[in-house]
């Protein structure tokens, strides 16, 4: 663990501390997941001291809400992306909901996410429904859903939690389309999921920081060592050109809790150049070398593009006012509280994105899914996953502490949402 530079603010330290510790061990565990395809390193984690987990300070604010059992009569109008705002609303419970597919039906699912097969039992946190305040999100329909993209490529570029909703996108419309019509192709950094008789892709190209960085085909394990190039994406780029419906993300990656390594202009110097800069200022610095692009690359008479934002992490329970929970793990009910925030959705990046997005010439849509996802404490892979292209064994299950992940999302999940948003964009 390095000695993180103290953010400013009124935060108390120790909370600080956690925070970056989590944060820390969260980008090892990352790099770990991605890594599985080089498989080169050989990861240590190093776990982080178990704090004091009670902070008096923070109010107990869990399941407080009256929301969301309550039905009033229902006078909310179709979508409408002029007219409704999908941010707010709340989550509503429906065991006659189910999922379009299971990590048993699918078979392009990681299994990363694939929590029911790796023995997850409890079931509830598949059947809540994203109900915005003003309208009704439509529900998705695959049939529908590839008409949209009929004869055209779409095309999810970012992180792993990218990767989460594009393979949710591939699960959601894939059983419509019969054995023989379809495939996927796999690539390191860009794959390609294509149905034959709609003459449609739909891809996912990794780019975490959408920018380039030394880490981004061969993965920097330590986050200490990374080095971005925050002005340069052309190689990255190139292999967007001519895509129909562009889905970008980046934010996870940007909070190792270090000051970033960054990197422009010439590389004269060779890799020493960089400057360390606190991550809001860099990130602002790589959004609008993507901005630049997209701006001077994209026609928006041909190409939509989209933008979704940060997905929140679950890495502190003191947040959600559960003092004895070790991060996300054995929640089974979202968070209820209107307009919950935790510390795992970093504001100042999000007020990055409204600035440049907001100044862009080429429209972008924003799928907001930061303040839906937060309340959704329940629904991340948690110990249902795998570690290094390996389930997590039982030893390691007993330690949610150091193994929990509470970053990516448990698949058929809160990823679906996202994209029942993004459909209803495209309809
Ligand atoms: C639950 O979902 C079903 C199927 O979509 C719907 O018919 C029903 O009205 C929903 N129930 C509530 C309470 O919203
Ligand atoms: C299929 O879609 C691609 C664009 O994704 C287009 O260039 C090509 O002409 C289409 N082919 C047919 C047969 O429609
Ligand atoms: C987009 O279409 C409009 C109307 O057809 C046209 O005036 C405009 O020049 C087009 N923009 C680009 C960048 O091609
Ligand atoms: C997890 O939740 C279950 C059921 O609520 C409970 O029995 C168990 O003790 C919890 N485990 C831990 C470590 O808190
Ligand atoms: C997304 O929605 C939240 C409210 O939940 C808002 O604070 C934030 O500014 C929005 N993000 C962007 C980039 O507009």
């Amino acid at each position: 663990m390095g000695t993180p530079k103290p953010l400013r603010g009124k935060v108390p330290v120790s909370i600080i501390t956690i925070i970056i510790c989590a944060l820390a061990f969260v980008a090892l565990l990352y790099t770990e997941r991605i890594s599985s395809f080089s498989s080169s390193n050989i990861l240590k984690i190093k776990p982080c001291a178990k704090k004091n987990p009670a902070k008096k300070s923070i109010t107990d604010n869990r399941n407080t809400g009256s929301g969301a059992l309550n039905y009033a009569a229902d006078d909310r109008f179709e979508f409408d992306p002029e007219e409704c705002s999908l941010v707010h609303g709340k989550w509503v419970f429906n065991r006659t909901i189910k999922p379009l597919y299971s990590d048993r039906t699918c078979p392009y699912l990681d299994r990363q996410v694939s929590c029911v097969k790796n023995g997850r039992e409890d079931s509830d946190y598949r059947h809540w429904e994203w109900q915005p305040d003003d309208c009704m999100l439509p529900r998705f329909d695959p049939k529908v859903a590839l008409r949209r993209i009929e004869g055209k490529r779409l095309m999810f570029v970012g992180d792993s939690l990218q990767r989460g909703q594009w393979q949710s996108f591939v699960c959601l419309v894939e059983s419509v389309i019969p054995e023989g019509q379809k495939s996927m192709k796999r690539g390191r950094l860009h794959t390609v999921f294509k149905a034959k008789e709609y003459n449609a892709t739909i891809e996912f190209y990794w780019a975490p920081f959408l920018v380039e960085s030394n880490s981004d085909l061969h993965i920097v394990a330590d986050p200490k060592k990374r080095i971005l190039k925050v002005d340069s994406i052309e190689n990255h780029a190139k292999n967007w050109m001519g895509v129909d419906i562009l889905v970008f993300n980046t934010y996870v990656w940007w909070m190792s809790g270090l000051r970033i390594k960054s990197l422009w202009g010439s590389f004269a110097n060779g890799e020493e150049g960089y400057e360390e800069l606190d991550a809001p200022v860099s990130y602002n610095i790589g959004l609008k070398t993507w901005a630049n692009w997209v701006d001077s690359n994209v026609n928006p008479n041909n190409t939509r593009v989209f933008f979704t934002t940060m997905s929140p992490t679950h890495q502190r329970s003191a947040d959600w006012g559960n003092d004895k929970g070790i991060k996300c793990f054995n929640e089974t009910k979202p968070i209820l509280k209107k307009r919950h925030w935790g510390t795992g959705s970093d504001k100042r990046l999000m007020s990055v994105v409204a600035g440049v997005v907001g100044r862009m010439k080429v429209p972008v849509t924003l799928i907001n899914i930061t303040q839906l996802s937060e309340y959704r404490i329940d629904a991340h892979a948690s110990i249902y996953t795998e570690l290094g292209g390996k389930l997590l064994t039982d030893e390691e299950k007993e330690d949610p502490l150091h193994y929990a992940d509470c970053i990516h999302w448990c698949l058929p999940g809160v990823p679906d949402t996202w994209n029942q948003i993004l459909y209803a964009h495209l309809l």
